[in-house]
């Protein structure tokens, strides 16, 4: 059987720069509550475009970095919760400005997981032997369903995009080398979008009434995910006999600063050891986990051979883990 290797990463980050003191000045918060609660200090907002937008610019980052051009991707797979609109899919929307002509794609609902999903879905292909360039991307324009007067949620989340290429595995013991994912779909109170759906059709009384932002019960998920986050990277750990020691990065969903620190500890890691890019960009969804690839890729902070463990919490609930040896 074929592994699938992560060959190539890229990120795109939105210019506009969005500091919590932004928030502080039109609504009963400040810089230091959104710091201490959550790690962020920026995040960035897209001011034109759409979540296919993120994901271009992020495939276009990955294909230039492998030297590719984008007629030899053969699937793409798009993790995201703020598709452009319903159909066509945004997959569909990238490979015709991505100029993809020779893929087909999908998008993949996971939320805060979705990457890892996706991840798991694209590494299929690659096993089975069906294809050889798969473009996995995560993007969110998380703006687009964030209300911006709810100062419990419009401080945690900011727009972003990054994809990986995947491609058979060219040494023995490179690559994904396993990978858990897990649902709960009683999760659905905490953390959910009212209206837009087949369930309750956008009408004027859903807009007046607010119902197409995210509702989150930020408390309930957080008892859940500081739990469900570590679990499942410690679960990674075991079956695969490795310990603290063995791990060289955990890349945690970016959702606020404590609960990637529980995670770390429960894993017995340093944050030294730890990937955090939360402070300049807050949650941004499916991206959060390839940006971090991506960016300490560039930082030349990965070397071949690490052990990096991959590890989500999020609406559903949905969370998951991965394992890969790095082989680029
Ligand atoms: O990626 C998707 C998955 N989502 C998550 O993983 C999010 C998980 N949850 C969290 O990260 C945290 O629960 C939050 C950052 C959302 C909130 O932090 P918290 O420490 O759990 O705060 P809290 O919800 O318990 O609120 C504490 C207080 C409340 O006031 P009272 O009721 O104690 O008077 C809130 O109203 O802080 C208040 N508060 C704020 N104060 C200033 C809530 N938001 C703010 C704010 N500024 N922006």
């Amino acid at each position: 059987m074929n592994t699938a290797a992560i060959t190539a990463v890229g990120h795109y980050a939105p210019e506009k720069v969005v500091p919590n003191s932004y928030f502080e000045s039109y609504l009963d918060t400040t810089e230091e509550w959104i710091m201490s609660r959550t790690g962020i200090r920026e995040r960035r907002f897209l001011e034109n475009g759409a979540t296919s937008d993120l994901a271009v610019e992020a495939a276009r980052k990955a294909l230039a970095m492998r030297g590719i051009s984008p007629e030899e991707v053969e699937c793409i797979i798009i993790a995201t919760v703020t598709p452009d609109m319903f159909f066509p899919s945004t997959a569909a929307l990238v490979q015709h400005k991505l100029g993809a002509k020779n893929a087909w794609g999908f998008d993949l609902s996971g939320a805060c997981s979705g990457f890892l999903y996706a991840l798991a879905t694209g590494v299929q292909f690659i096993q089975a032997g069906t294809y050889t360039k798969v473009l996995v991307i995560g993007a969110d324009k998380m703006t687009s369903i964030v209300d911006m007067e709810d100062r419990n949620t419009c401080i945690l989340f900011g727009d972003g995009g990054a994809a990986v290429l995947l491609e058979p595995n060219e040494e023995e013991g490179y690559g994904i080398i396993d990978w858990v994912n897990y649902m709960d779909g009683s999760g659905m109170e905490a953390l959910h979008m009212k209206a837009g759906g087949s369930l309750r059709p956008s009408t004027l009384e859903t807009v007046q009434n607010k119902m197409h932002y995210i509702t989150q019960d930020g408390k309930a998920v957080f008892k859940v995910a500081v739990v469900g986050m570590a679990d499942v990277s410690v679960e990674i750990m075991k079956r695969n006999n490795l310990k603290s020691e063995d791990i060289a990065w955990l890349v945690p969903h970016q959702a606020n600063m404590r609960i990637i620190q529980s995670t770390a500890d429960r894993m017995g890691l340093d944050m030294d050891h730890v990937m955090v890019n939360i402070d300049r960009y807050g949650n941004t969804t499916a991206a959060t986990i390839p940006s971090c690839l991506a960016e300490y890729h560039a930082d030349g902070r990965l070397k071949r051979g690490d052990n990096i463990v991959l590890a989500s919490f999020g609406a559903g609930y949905t969370w998951g883990a991965s394992l890969i040896k790095w082989s680029i």
